[in-house]
């Protein structure tokens, strides 16, 4: 491991390993099973003091650092990839950046929240934009004392059980002049025009639901607004600076899951024997366990070393983007890896390897796709704006003929 950790953190570390180990693995497979959002898993990791850990001292939280809520998210999601999603979802993404850009109310209301178990969801994409996600239609226009919000979202985490919202928006003023990309505040049940559409049926990762959510005519007063520190024009830029860290978190639930699935693979080479010996007496078998562990421990080194790089603020970005990249793709492998070890064993639904490899599936998409990643990593190594659309190659400096 390349991340020293402290005596806190490894005490951290276990407690979370004991919680994790203990009713949340009990419950993976019903989870997953029943499709239903595991408020006991709520409340055991409110219990466990594992919600709204980053939030500040002052308004209620421990002041954990990223790394601190990594080590907890990658317990969890070891033994249930929805435990380490809500993990996740509560330290960081949307909480993090209302914690660090929002007004003293939104501070309060948000950590008040999180801290009594809700899970924020955090509404970027829409259906015509995904990885254009700065090609987004929902817009916010002035209206007076208020701002009318109108516009769709989809693959919403949490869509349906979360109640507090923070939705990206374009901000028009009263003459309909854009001004910026801002963040909104709204909460389910208590604001007028947010409407759960209907929730997507999902390969994996079944215990929470992804919704779309359509704004009709949604009014929100001024202090719903969670304004970037740079002013609305820099205001995606901002809030994208706050979402790197979900990006960790994320890769963090992949690793969690292929460590899990590493730990029983290990195991079950051991337990298993054909043509009278452990199959781990193989040089196949040996050689793949070797090839799994080296994917983890370069995996993990990534993702400590990302969420460190946030310890005065929020993780890098090209860090966080490499870290998420090369830990949701070897996860795949290694998940997979691991369900090949258990021969048909690995295919039933009477053990995790199934449910594991279907939730590893998600990694390389949500949060930002791997090709998109990939995207942001050149961009940082060249130092160069690589716009992705063909006006922007032209604007770059080109002729249409090139
Ligand atoms: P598209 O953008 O349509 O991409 C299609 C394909 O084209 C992909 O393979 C992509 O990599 C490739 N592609 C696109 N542009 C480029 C390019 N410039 N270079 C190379 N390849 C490119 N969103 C939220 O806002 N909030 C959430 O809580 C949330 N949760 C999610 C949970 C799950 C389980 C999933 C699956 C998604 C979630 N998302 C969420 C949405 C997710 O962030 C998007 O799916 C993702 O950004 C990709 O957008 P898209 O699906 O529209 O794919
Ligand atoms: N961290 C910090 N800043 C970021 C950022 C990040 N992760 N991603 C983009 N930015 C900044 C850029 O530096 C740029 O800043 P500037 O205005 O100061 O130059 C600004 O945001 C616009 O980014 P740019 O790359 O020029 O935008 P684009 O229109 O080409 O769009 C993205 C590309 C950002 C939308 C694309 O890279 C992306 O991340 N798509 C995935 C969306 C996603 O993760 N959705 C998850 C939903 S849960």
């Amino acid at each position: 491991m390349s991340v020293h950790l402290s005596p806190e953190q490894l005490a951290l570390q276990a407690k979370a390993r004991e919680v994790a180990e203990g009713t949340i693995r009990a419950r993976a497979a019903e989870v997953d099973r029943t499709e239903e959002y595991p408020w006991d898993h709520v409340a055991t990791m409110k219990d466990a003091g594992f919600l709204g850990m980053t939030i500040p001292q002052a308004y209620g939280g421990q002041s954990k650092s990223w790394l601190d809520a990594v080590l907890v998210i990658e317990e969890m999601a070891k033994c249930c990839s929805i435990a380490g999603r809500i993990a996740v979802e509560t330290n960081m993404g949307a909480v993090s950046a209302i914690m660090a850009y929002g007004s003293e109310d939104q501070k309060k209301m948000a950590a008040d929240m999180v801290l009594a178990g809700d899970k924020p969801a955090i509404c970027i994409t829409e259906p015509d934009a995904g990885s254009d996600a700065s090609g987004m239609t929902t817009r916010a226009d002035k209206r007076g004392n208020r701002y009318v919000v109108n516009g769709k979202k989809h693959w919403i985490t949490g869509g349906g059980v979360s109640r507090l919202h923070l939705i990206f928006a374009k901000v028009f003023d009263e003459q309909g002049n854009f001004e910026g990309v801002g963040g909104f505040l709204a909460i389910r049940d208590e604001t007028e025009g947010l409407e759960i559409v209907r929730r997507e049926p999902t390969m994996g990762l079944r215990g929470i639901p992804e919704a779309e959510i359509a704004f009709n005519d949604m009014e929100l007063p001024p202090s719903a607004l969670v304004m970037p520190p740079r002013g609305l024009k820099k205001g995606f830029a901002d809030l994208m600076t706050a979402y790197n860290s979900q990006r960790v978190g994320a890769g963090t639930v992949a690793l969690g899951i292929m460590e899990g699935a590493f730990d029983l693979a290990l195991a079950w080479s051991e337990e298993r024997e054909q043509f009278g010996r452990p199959i781990n007496e193989f040089q196949g078998v040996q050689w793949r366990l070797a090839d799994m562990s080296i994917k983890i421990a370069a995996a993990q080194a990534l993702i400590y070393k990302a969420a460190e790089s946030g310890a005065d603020g929020f993780p890098d970005k090209m860090m966080a983007a490499q870290a998420k990249i090369f830990t949701s793709e070897n996860a795949i492998q290694v998940v997979n890896d691991a369900l090949q070890m258990f021969g048909a064993r690995g295919y039933s639904r009477n053990l995790p390897l199934e449910r594991m490899a279907r939730d590893v599936r998600m990694f390389t998409i949500g949060g930002g796709t791997a090709e998109v990643l990939r995207n942001v990593v050149a961009s940082d190594l060249l130092k160069k704006k690589l716009p992705q659309t063909r006006d922007g190659y032209l604007k770059a400096g080109r002729t249409a003929a090139e």
